[in-house]
């Protein structure tokens, strides 16, 4: 993607190092969220292209009686199978090229990321109140911000919220369930609080104060961070002990953490609902299957709920908009239900 001569996001081969440029910090945070998004998303397919590829060879296999030897010799060769490992190859290699901007974000999270970061992060939430607004004016307002750079965009943050609740009402999910694919990310506002940038705001998320998992994208980067060569920090445990919870773990602040308290602490959520919000973007759990070992009874039961809701923050982003006017009274009246003083405490 670039920018084109109308100004507009555009798909072309130019230069990726280019396409950053001429952003306002506001457009930058967005396109680097949706650049996130995107590399999740190509990694979702690759990964179903994989889980079909073993199931299509376990189908063989079994045809084969076990063997592993087919009638006609090497099943391996066939066409199928020919045509998913190009498509793996290219996708794979649209991974390590395209993405240029996020590896220097994911460079810049990875190295500040750091524990005296995240717990100063957390002093400053506890210690003031930003703004206080219903939750759907809180919408309004981040969607304003973002467009205030370019009231062109294709794809606003209340459109994907509002596409994301759509589809998971649309699939009969309850009520809460809806609520979620409504404000997962509306943690975003914390960037026009108290964020240091990008890097504390988006991107994949992961536990602070352990060893880092390799499962984290772009996780040479951590060599970087003082917390990587600290043993208080730097062991498989380090500050935490073995199946202690995810409740006791810290994970980098950003969008989701900051979201996960405020609805935590002034709405009647269900558990479920707030596990989505709090780990949407730890895709290295939810996703790669690391830090099992951190993990209790009721994390695994969190851990099914999040997979759930990631389908729809992942698919949901078409360019058909929703109709916000047609839809707004029945998302407040989906809010007044789980946020029941209605001024909240941002
Ligand atoms: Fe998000
Ligand atoms: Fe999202």
């Amino acid at each position: 993607m670039s920018v084109g001569s109308s100004g507009k996001i555009t798909k072309s081969d130019k230069p990726l190092n280019t396409k950053y440029q001429n952003l306002d910090k506001s457009k930058l945070l967005e396109q680097i969220d949706d650049d996130i998004q995107e590399l999740n998303l190509l990694k979702s397919k690759i990964k179903q292209i994989e889980d079909d590829k073993k199931a299509k060879e376990q189908q063989l296999l079994i045809l084969d009686g076990g063997g592993g030897n087919t009638t006609d010799g090497n099943w391996k060769d066939t066409t199928n199978y020919e045509a998913l490992k190009s498509v793996n190859y290219r996708q794979y290699r649209q991974y390590e090229l395209a993405y240029d901007r996020v590896k220097l974000f994911y460079k810049e999270q990875h190295e500040k990321q750091t524990v005296t970061y995240n717990i100063q992060a957390r002093i400053n939430f506890k210690s003031k109140i930003r703004d206080k607004m219903t939750v759907w004016d809180a919408l309004i307002k981040l969607n304003n911000l973002l467009d205030e750079s370019d009231p062109d965009t294709e794809l606003s943050q209340i459109d994907h919220a509002l596409q994301t609740a759509e589809a998971i009402r649309k699939d009969n999910k309850p009520r809460w369930f809806q609520l979620v694919g409504l404000i997962h990310d509306l943690g975003k506002l914390l960037y026009y609080y108290d964020s240091k940038g990008q890097w504390d705001v988006v991107g994949d998320t992961f536990p602070v104060g352990c060893k880092y998992s390799k499962k984290i994208i772009y996780y040479e980067y951590f060599k970087l961070n003082p917390d990587y060569k600290n043993p208080l920090y730097n062991t498989k445990y380090g500050l935490y002990s073995p199946n202690c919870g995810l409740d006791n773990v810290m994970l980098s602040w950003g969008h989701d953490e900051y979201m996960y308290h405020l609805a935590k602490e002034q709405s009647c959520l269900p558990a479920e609902a707030l596990a989505m919000i709090r780990y949407h973007s730890f895709y290295p759990w939810h996703q790669e299957g690391a830090y099992k070992y951190l993990m209790n009874d009721h994390d695994l039961k969190m851990l099914e709920a999040v997979k759930a809701f990631n389908p729809y923050d992942l698919y949901s982003k078409s360019d058909l908009k929703c109709d916000i006017t047609e839809l707004k009274s029945y998302y407040i009246d989906l809010i007044d239900e789980f946020f029941p003083n209605k001024i909240i405490e941002f």
